[in-house]
């Protein structure tokens, strides 16, 4: 028989989580971090290409060194947030294939095309921050993904010198509902989708 998740797997990854702007004071480990990485990197990229990298900015220090880079309705809650995930992604991703995706010379694909690295890094970039998403719900953590905020001053302080570009930010931690807004309504089916 096929297995399916339970209804309150299925809640915990959508139906009641909600994008989180405060978080309770309950420290984030480092050891569930890295069990989020290690579900969200099992998600699927094209060719297996894995370009995300992630800074988990914690320290005061590194709060500050983001904090010109943020939008001002973002400042506080990034501030306050246990962990706020810097999700870039690497534009040498290619270099690591012969090694990820040993099938092919896949290396040759992109070497040289500015396109088609923009492309990939982005789209599987952003997928990989998506499965780190539900990876983080899937352990009991919240989220509050981000993205407004100047891309070049987060690059400049933290991907100087680096091939590593920024793509969103996510603030992390246990979530404190009396921050949430209501529900927003979601499209339907009929409205988003269709049928060929
Ligand atoms: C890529 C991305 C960027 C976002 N950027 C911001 C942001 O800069 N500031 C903010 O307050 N919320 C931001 N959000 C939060 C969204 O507004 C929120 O996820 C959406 O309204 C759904 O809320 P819900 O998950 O609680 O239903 C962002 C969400 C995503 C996925």
């Amino acid at each position: 028989m096929e297995e399916i998740l339970n209804q309150s797997g299925i809640d915990l990854l959508f139906g009641t989580a909600r994008s989180y702007s405060k978080f309770r004071p309950q420290p984030v480990s480092d050891d569930i971090l890295r069990q989020a990485w290690d579900l969200a990197r099992m998600g699927p990229t094209s060719v297996n290409c894995q370009p995300a990298r992630i800074v988990f900015v914690r320290s005061p220090a590194a709060k500050e060194k983001l904090r010109p880079a943020l939008a001002p309705g973002n400042v506080d809650k990034t501030m306050a947030a246990p962990i706020t995930a810097i999700i870039a992604h690497d534009m040498e991703f290619y270099e690591a294939l012969p090694r990820l995706f040993p099938h092919a010379d896949a290396r040759a694909w992109f070497a040289g095309n500015e396109a088609m690295i923009q492309a990939t890094a982005t789209r599987n970039g952003t997928l990989q921050g998506g499965y780190f998403i539900l990876a983080c719900r899937a352990l009991g953590l919240d989220c509050g993904p981000m993205s407004g905020f100047d891309n070049a001053k987060v690059d400049a302080a933290f991907f100087a010198g680096t091939s590593i570009r920024s793509n969103f930010l996510i603030n992390i931690g246990y979530g404190d509902a009396a921050g949430l807004y209501p529900r927003g309504p979601r499209l339907d089916f009929s409205e988003a989708c269709r049928m060929e």
